[in-house]
């Protein structure tokens, strides 16, 4: 596959295993992240380029993907998986929370997609993946503030593959359930009874196989496939990866 393509969040989770896929498709990967460590490490494990960006700092995102785009030469395509995962009773959140929470997974994506913009303008049929959550879609308990700006980004996406699709850029939402950093975060957070709680309900909830997938095998290739002309005619889209997950 002939793409240059940049991933946001490509240090851990689901943007390093976007990273491995698109680059073992023949894309041409930069990949973007605030941590450089994992983030060089996955990227030269995939003989492609690491960039250090925190997806908060506007004038950091422009300056690095005009870098990121020079380095690949044009720019296809935009996956963008940063995001964090805060949790907490929605009558306990705070203004701060609120505000990072906010910050990183809705500001962020707006910030890296109006920077790729200009760039992937000039392409043919470009895109743009944009990771949300399930929780932007049906309830989440305990998770009010990060279900909202998974809301804010679906909606953003939504409205952008409109505005954008008379310069050929196609922008779909992505709703994954995978097995990452994030989700051992969140584990790690419970206790043994809470655990044994959320792994039997997972294991119901779950009709393909009762667990979260794995990001290289069962969520990357979806997005590799995104990035590819085969999807020229997918836009606007609500792409659940989850194993069948609230169905
Ligand atoms: N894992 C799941 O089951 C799941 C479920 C729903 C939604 N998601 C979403 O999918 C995406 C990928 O999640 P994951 O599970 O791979 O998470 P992860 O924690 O493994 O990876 C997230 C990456 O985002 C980066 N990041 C965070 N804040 C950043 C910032 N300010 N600037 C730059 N990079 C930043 C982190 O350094 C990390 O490398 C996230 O947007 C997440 O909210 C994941």
């Amino acid at each position: 596959m002939d793409k240059k393509v940049v991933v946001v969040g490509g240090a851990s989770g689901v943007g390093a295993a976007c990273v491995r896929s698109l680059a073992e498709a023949g894309a041409s990967v930069v990949s973007l992240d605030r941590s450089e460590e994992s983030g060089r490490s996955v990227a030269e494990k995939a003989g492609q380029t690491f960039l250090q960006c925190d997806v908060t700092d506007r004038d950091q995102v422009f300056a690095v993907m005009d870098e990121a785009v020079g380095v690949l030469g044009a720019l296809d395509s935009l996956v963008h998986a940063a995001g964090i995962l805060v949790q907490g009773p929605a009558e306990d959140v705070t203004d701060r929370d609120w505000a990072r929470v906010m910050d990183v997974n809705a500001r962020g994506p707006m910030l890296t997609n109006q920077a790729a913009f200009p760039h992937l303008r000039k392409g043919e049929r470009s895109s743009i993946a944009n990771f949300a959550s399930s929780s932007a879609l049906t309830a989440y308990p305990n998770g009010a503030m990060y279900a909202a700006s998974k809301g804010a980004v679906t909606a953003w996406t939504r409205t952008i593959a409109v505005e954008w699709a008379t310069h050929g850029i196609r922008a779909n939402v992505i709703h994954p359930s995978a097995s990452t950093a994030m989700l051992e975060q969140h584990r790690a957070k419970m206790t043994e009874e809470e655990l044994a709680a959320f792994d039997a309900a997972i294991r119901q909830k779950i009709p393909l196989g009762g667990v979260f997938g794995d990001p290289d095998r069962d969520i990357a290739p979806v997005i590799t496939f995104l990035v590819s002309d085969g999807a020229r005619f997918m836009t606007g889209q609500n792409i659940a990866i989850n194993g069948g997950y609230y169905i």
